[in-house]
């Protein structure tokens, strides 16, 4: 279909990693819901099923790397130059390995798909939105955001990177948020649990034994998330008071702090 066939209200939206999983199952729902599309991803031929299976649908293949520096502006630029109604900033890959083993070049990926890709294309399509006073961004991390304080006996998969890079995405969610807010712009982070893709088989880990949520049940989650108003998304969650139990401990602590040396510092004497 030509874009040149639809009126000027059709609404666009950009999902990084929609070659499979998460964001294919994003794609097909905003196609179906009347959006044009901006498709990314570095597996073209996936990319080309996902135009043939959405005939009534405008979508707009691009391929790129985004971890490597090239391919993260590549889809900036677009971010800035299209008038985007949606980014959702959905690639990723995670690389669970003890920490002293992780190739550095695994880990600057990682980084580079998780923390660089996502800051800098919410950067590009943000004042564009901004100015138009409409938008969303939608920013998937996951519930490993909140795994930190975790033992490794209670949690034996090695993950600091990947769990790093979803706090980042979480937190700046949450900034972003009430940063944009004021230009009738909303942003949410997306913190899946475990979901049924291609991710653990692609680092040769088999999760198929195991409950996993449905890719689709996870966009229902976001989308309706976002018209609830929800900045941090759990779609397996049942008690939401538990994320906003989790917020307001962060925000007590960051309001308890001051310029006076903590009592348990000061008993322990100087060294
Ligand atoms: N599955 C889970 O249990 C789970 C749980 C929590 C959060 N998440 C998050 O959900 C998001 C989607 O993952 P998924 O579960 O749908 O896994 P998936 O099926 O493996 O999909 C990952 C997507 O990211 C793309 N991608 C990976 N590296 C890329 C790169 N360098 N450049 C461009 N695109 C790249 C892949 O496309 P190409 O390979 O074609 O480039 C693919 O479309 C990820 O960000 C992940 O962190 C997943």
């Amino acid at each position: 279909m030509n874009a040149s066939t639809h009126g000027q209200s059709r609404k666009l939206a950009l999902v990084t990693g929609a070659s499979s999983g998460i964001g294919r199952a994003f794609a097909h729902r905003l196609g179906s819901d009347g959006y044009d599309l901006i498709v990314v991803g570095r597996r073209r031929d996936r990319l080309d099923e996902l135009v043939a299976a959405l005939p009534d649908v405008v979508v707009r293949p691009l391929v790129a790397d985004l971890g490597t520096d090239v391919g993260i502006q590549v889809v900036a630029n677009l971010c800035a130059g299209e008038e985007l109604s949606l980014l959702v900033n959905n690639a990723g890959v995670a690389h669970y390995m003890p920490f002293t083993e992780l190739p550095a070049e695994k880990a600057n990926e990682l980084l580079h798909v998780k923390v660089v890709a996502p800051t800098m294309l919410a950067r590009a399509a943000a004042p564009g939105m901004a100015s138009r006073g409409a938008g969303a961004i939608i920013n998937v991390a996951g519930m490993l955001a909140f795994s930190g304080p975790a033992s490794l006996e209670k949690l034996p998969l090695r993950r600091a990177v990947y769990t790093g890079a979803l706090a980042h995405i979480v937190a700046l969610s949450q900034v972003l948020h009430e940063e944009l807010k004021p230009y009738g712009l909303r942003v949410q982070a997306l913190c899946p649990g475990v979901v049924a893709t291609e991710f653990h088989q692609r680092q040769g880990i088999d999760l198929s034994a195991i409950p996993r949520m449905s890719p689709e049940d996870v966009v229902t989650a976001s989308l309706c998330g976002l018209a609830l108003g929800e900045v941090v998304c759990a779609p397996g969650v049942e008690r939401a008071e538990l994320l906003e139990a989790v917020s307001s401990a962060g925000l007590a602590a960051f309001a308890a702090q001051a310029p006076r040396l903590a009592e348990r510092y000061r008993a322990f004497g100087v060294p």
